[in-house]
């Protein structure tokens, strides 16, 4: 049997494989709730403007109410025959409601249906990414606040390199995801243009108003150009390559939790709500969800790839190839989602060991660089200078088997005879953290007020959302 949607030209109905790769409702009945509210403006707007009666338009909003209902209670019966979820609830409305459901389509093409769905769907997940992300910026400056004095060793080639505090390692995280919200904003206020009323790529003969559905929507404007309208997916792409940069970012933190939680570190304990056992080594406290964190940010990045391909080289206006923008997408920024929820979580639940921490900011001269900037400061000999004796004190400790603190001044005199004993109030990791007080440096008391301005800041967000 021919399609009942479109079939009217159509004598046979298509080849079972036709259905199959056709057919989009598997997916994109996600945009269920979207696609309702699309067309309950649509069919509101077209009784102002006497384009179909009040009475019909009633009957079809009500009728959509319905159908709202029904998939929510998990009553809905989707049809692969139907194709997608636009022609499974306009078919049901007509089920529900006869023929007066087929006026909710006038001056409306799937084309512009689909774009406005799907950016409706994009700008309600990238809503809750945002405010996601700012529960778990509140996570980690109410943890950084807490430990802004405990330290640990800060590394760079994951070598030790210099002693640094907790408190401001966690809130380096802080600002990348300062970084990914202001990057999901501002793809939020590009996105949030309306493509309904574009209807097919042209536009229509009918005396539609788009700037009421554009507002009923809650979109600021409609797309100017008809076919950029039914065209553009750059609203999913930007709010993908968003995703991916924060699905890095969550990545690096996973992997830094994966190695900290590790037996010969030993830095951080992850909580048994975040981790899990091995069925034959007992001793085991497996970081999983560090670990899928981490691997999830390949389908994510991998879904940015996928569109971008798509819409690579497509000729104006809408081509079938845009099907394919949806399920990835709708995949990596639930993805996304979760990433952000497992991640909150698991840090909320992260305590630092603190004594092993310090211990492994003392080690491996971590506080050679402190020797050499007192050598600068205060026998006033230039940094090379200081770089070249530092190291052969260091040389001497390394020989000798202890820590830099722990070379007697009669060593360090016999690399350069004016050191005295001022030296020995810069060696250790305590005065090497409380002397970094330079703008975004390490001290705890920047810490704090760094912590304390996140906290103000975040907090008054939470307040206003909810
Ligand atoms: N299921 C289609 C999609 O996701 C809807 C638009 C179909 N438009 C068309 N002219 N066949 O893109």
């Amino acid at each position: 049997m021919a399609n009942k949607m479109w079939g009217g030209r159509f004598t046979e109905g298509p080849d079972a494989i036709m259905e199959e790769i056709n057919a989009s409702i598997d997916f994109d009945q996600v945009l269920y709730a979207q696609d309702i509210r699309g067309s309950k403006a649509h069919v509101h707007m077209l009784s102002d403007q006497n384009i179909i009666s009040r009475e019909d338009a009633d009957k079809i909003d009500q009728g959509l109410d319905t159908i709202l209902r029904e998939i929510e209670a998990g009553d809905f019966k989707f049809s692969r025959a139907l194709e997608d979820i636009h022609m499974n609830i306009e078919s049901r409305l007509t089920d529900l409601i006869g023929p007066v459901a087929g006026r909710l389509h006038t001056a409306r093409s799937r084309n512009d249906q689909v774009a406005t769905d799907f950016r409706l769907w994009v700008r309600d997940i990238v809503d809750n990414l945002n405010t996601q992300l700012s529960d778990l910026q509140l996570v980690l400056a109410t943890k950084a606040l807490e430990h802004a004095h405990v330290i640990m060793p800060g590394f760079t080639h994951l070598q030790s390199a210099q002693p640094v505090t907790f408190g401001h390692h966690l809130l380096a995280y802080v600002e990348m995801f300062a970084r990914d919200r202001s990057r999901f904003s501002d793809a939020r206020k590009r996105m949030n243009e309306s493509p309904l009323g574009a209807a097919a790529l042209a536009g229509t003969s009918f005396p539609i108003d788009r700037e009421a559905t554009a507002k009923s929507l809650g979109f600021d404007r409609p797309l100017a150009n008809s076919l950029d309208a039914v065209a553009d997916r750059d609203f999913a792409l930007e709010a993908l390559s968003t995703a991916a940069i924060t699905a890095i970012h969550l990545s690096r933190f996973a992997e830094e939790i994966v190695i900290w939680s590790s037996a010969q570190f030993n830095f951080v304990k992850l909580s048994d709500k975040f981790t899990t056992g091995s069925s034959i080594m007992p001793q085991k406290r497996n970081p999983d969800a560090a670990e899928l964190v981490r691997a999830k940010s390949g389908r994510i990045i991998g879904a940015l790839n996928a569109l971008l391909i798509v819409m690579k080289g497509l000729p104006l206006a809408y081509s079938k190839d845009m099907q394919e923008d949806k399920e990835q997408a709708f995949d990596a920024l639930q993805n996304l989602s979760l990433c952000v929820a497992a991640m909150t979580g698991m840090i909320r639940e992260m305590e630092p060991n603190v004594t092993v921490l310090k211990q492994a900011a003392g080690s491996g001269f971590s506080t050679a660089t402190d020797l050499a900037d007192w050598l600068v400061r205060v026998l006033g000999i230039p940094f090379r200078d200081a770089h070249h004796a530092t190291g052969a004190i260091v040389a001497r400790a390394s020989e000798l088997e202890i820590e830099l603190h722990e070379v007697s001044l009669a060593d360090m005199q016999a690399v350069h005879k004016d050191i005295n004993k001022g030296v020995f109030s810069v060696l250790t990791v305590d005065d090497s953290v409380r002397s970094r007080t330079s703008l975004g440096g390490t001290a705890p008391a920047n810490v704090i007020k760094q912590a304390q301005i996140w906290l103000k800041k975040l907090e008054t967000e939470t307040v206003k959302r909810s």
